[in-house]
């Protein structure tokens, strides 16, 4: 592959790009209201968890964990707080080791996660010395703090993964205080079995950055989202590459080679590259979307957001996996690690074991290749074989996805793509490809560190940075004020009631008007038949004119028409980039004005306007045209008043 991606080198183009965001949202906007949460003793709110009920938001911040009220949808309040911070001498020790006090030394929760009925476990970067706590759930209250490496990283800035499984904490971290030294390991394990580690006498991770992890139920497998240097790749200089990584859940090590090591690691490319393009190859988030009830649990989907280490500006991707191909990566074939050359080579014979949970007997023999065939020979390829979406201009770093029932009685699949500007894109997939139905702007500071957590039962979506956590409602129906706009919306979270005659979400049984895959706003909203009067306008002859126009969507043209003209002349009309139009009232300007909007082959009268001249003469006016009727003299102020609005 590598080759191939040098000739490619010069091939970068942007096929398939998405299309712009339908509409979008500045933080605040009154149309798209959503709720923040912050204290001014309260920073970098980062680690999320949700109560299994959605109505508890836990968060790890800046010395402290939170517990928050989000039972409401209009407000979210603090329940509880547990105060954890290192000491004046710890922090002195953290200074010592060259970190700045403020910048690098207070403790950053980076793990939250249940770990029984009754308690949290949380695990913070506590003054540049990993630290670890129990929380009792219910009183809110620490039990138990100690110190604890290789569990969350010393730095605040590096990624991290967890995850706890019946009781028992999977963690990929690096552990050591230059950050250098990964590690995959379970702690807390039970049934008498060890903690498990990964082997250090080879490099099985070259520099990972760890994004995600999820848990394969009915295989007993976790699986581990980074990306990391490629070294199958010698003759290239730091190729990142995406991966998952699997071990399996009850892996207890090989009796004497591999002891206390995971008999069960292995690591597999994945792949996300547009036909004859370079691959996007640094992974940003994977989202792990469980199948339907009553759906196999092959059919797990894993969303993955990639940038590419190629791009000279914003750009990203993305591809969704199925777990179906995930483990088959794991049971086809694997290359050899050639301890002297340093080369990794095809695996040559046939060895059944490799990739499989349950080697605790495995002979040395065995164990010895499984030391040294840990990468898979074939990548991970998505689902459709490409990327989903390709954004050109966004660096989409969070993912978040949910399917949703549509009023025609088919699944759909809503993103939400966190973009590095602080927007998020919510995007909906439709046969004929991606569409963004809205972007929110959720916050204006960049964030080195922010996360999402999605709750499909409360319909929120919850961005946590440094300055707080929002909740974003994931879909407000309302804003679509006609049939046509909501059909064209295209959300399978809005749909047009024929009875109450507004844009409105699904809960209801009725019938609603909606239709995502053609946006057929003409069959669709039949009865809608527009009313509307021409908005009357009274000018004086010889005065400047400004008819305004709202696009309805980021997606429609406007257009202006009068009956006096086939096409407005140029050196009458000036049409301006928010769609205004502006003129000079004249005899031959008077008349009637409509703007239309065109999206997606659907025209649509936005506003009209009737301009009379009003016949008494003007009182007190501010108008530097006043009292001019030379026409020409006329036309210059015209146009310095334009241009000084
Ligand atoms: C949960 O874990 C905590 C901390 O180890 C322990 O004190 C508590 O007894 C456990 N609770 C249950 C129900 O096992
Ligand atoms: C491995 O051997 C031990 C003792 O010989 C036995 O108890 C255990 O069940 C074996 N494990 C597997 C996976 O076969
Ligand atoms: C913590 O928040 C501050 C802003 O309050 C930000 O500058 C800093 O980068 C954040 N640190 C981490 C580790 O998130």
């Amino acid at each position: 592959m590598a080759p191939s991606v040098l000739l490619l080198l010069g091939l970068l183009s942007s096929t398939g790009s998405l299309p712009p965001p339908r509409t979008s949202f500045l933080l605040n906007s009154a149309d798209r209201p959503l709720v923040l949460f912050s204290l001014p003793d309260v920073h970098n709110t980062t680690t999320l968890l949700l109560s299994d009920d959605g109505s508890t938001l836990y968060v790890g911040a800046r010395d402290a964990i939170l517990s928050l009220d989000v039972s409401q949808s209009d407000i979210i309040h603090l329940k509880k707080k547990v105060e954890w911070s290192p000491s004046e001498s710890e922090i002195n020790e953290c200074q010592l080791k060259g970190k700045n006090a403020e910048v690098d030394c207070p403790n950053f929760v980076r793990v939250l996660q249940p770990i029984n009925s009754t308690h949290l476990y949380a695990c913070g970067s506590y003054a540049y010395t990993p630290h670890d706590a129990y929380i009792d759930a219910e009183s809110f209250s620490m039990v138990q703090q100690d110190e604890a490496k290789g569990r969350c990283p010393f730095s605040p800035f590096q990624r991290n993964t967890a995850i706890t499984v019946d009781g028992e904490l999977f963690t990929a971290t690096t552990t050591d205080l230059r950050g250098t030294k990964p590690q995959i390991s379970r702690h807390f394990s039970k049934d008498g079995r060890p903690d498990v580690s990964q082997d250090s006498s080879l490099s099985l991770l070259h520099e990972p950055v760890f994004v995600s992890s999820s848990l394969d139920s009915s295989d007993r497998k976790l699986y581990f989202f980074f990306s990391e240097v490629g070294k199958e790749f010698s003759f290239v200089d730091e190729l990142r590459i995406a991966r998952v990584a699997q071990v399996c859940k009850d892996d207890v090590g090989g009796r004497s080679t591999l002891q206390k090591k995971w008999t069960s690691f292995a690591k597999a490319p994945l792949l996300c590259q547009s036909h004859r393009q370079l691959p996007f190859n640094v992974l940003q988030d994977v989202f792990t979307l469980q199948p339907p009830e009553g759906t196999d649990a092959s059919e797990t989907l894993f969303y993955a957001a990639f940038t590419s280490q190629w791009s000279s500006g914003p750009e990203s991707a993305v591809c969704v996996f199925k777990l179906q191909d995930v483990r088959a990566a794991f049971t086809e074939s694997y290359r050899t690690f050639n301890l002297l050359t340093h080369q990794w080579s095809p695996q040559l014979g046939k060895h059944s074991y490799l990739g499989k949970c349950g080697l605790d007997n495995a002979s040395d023999s065995e164990l010895a290749e499984v030391k040294r065939s840990f990468l898979t020979s074939n990548s991970v390829k998505p689902v459709g074989v490409g990327p989903l979406a390709v954004s050109s201009g966004q660096q989409y770093s969070r993912v978040a996805a949910m399917r949703t029932q549509a009023a025609d009685g088919k699944q759909y699949t809503v993103l939400f793509l966190l973009t590095e500007s602080g927007f998020l894109h919510k995007v909906v997939l439709l046969n004929r490809g991606a569409h963004i139905i809205e972007e929110i702007q959720v916050f204006t500071q960049p964030q080195l560190v922010k996360n999402i957590i999605l709750s499909p039962s409360k319909g929120v979506l919850y961005v946590g940075t440094s300055e707080g956590v929002t909740a974003v409602p994931v879909a407000r129906c309302s804003i679509y004020r006609s049939c046509s706009q909501c059909v064209l919306a295209r959300d399978p979270l809005c749909g047009w009631s024929r009875t109450s005659r507004v844009c409105t979400g699904l809960d209801s049984h009725e019938n609603m008007v909606q239709d995502l895959e053609d946006g057929n706003v003409e069959e669709e909203c039949l009865i809608q038949t527009r009313v509307s009067l021409d908005t009357e306008v009274g000018v004086h002859l010889n005065e400047a004119v400004r008819l305004q126009c709202q696009k309805p969507s980021n997606l429609a043209t406007l257009t202006w028409t009068s009956p006096r003209f086939r096409n407005l002349p140029e050196k009458l009309f000036i049409l301006s980039a928010d769609g205004s139009l502006s003129f000079l009232a004249t005899a031959d300007t008077f008349g009637i004005y409509r703007c239309e909007a065109v999206e997606g082959g659907y025209k649509e009268e936005v506003a009209s306007y009737a301009v009379r001249q009003i016949a008494s003469p003007r009182s007190m006016s501010p108008n530097p045209i006043a009292g001019e009727n030379h026409v020409a003299n006329n036309m210059l102020w015209f146009w310095l008043w334009y241009f000084m609005f």
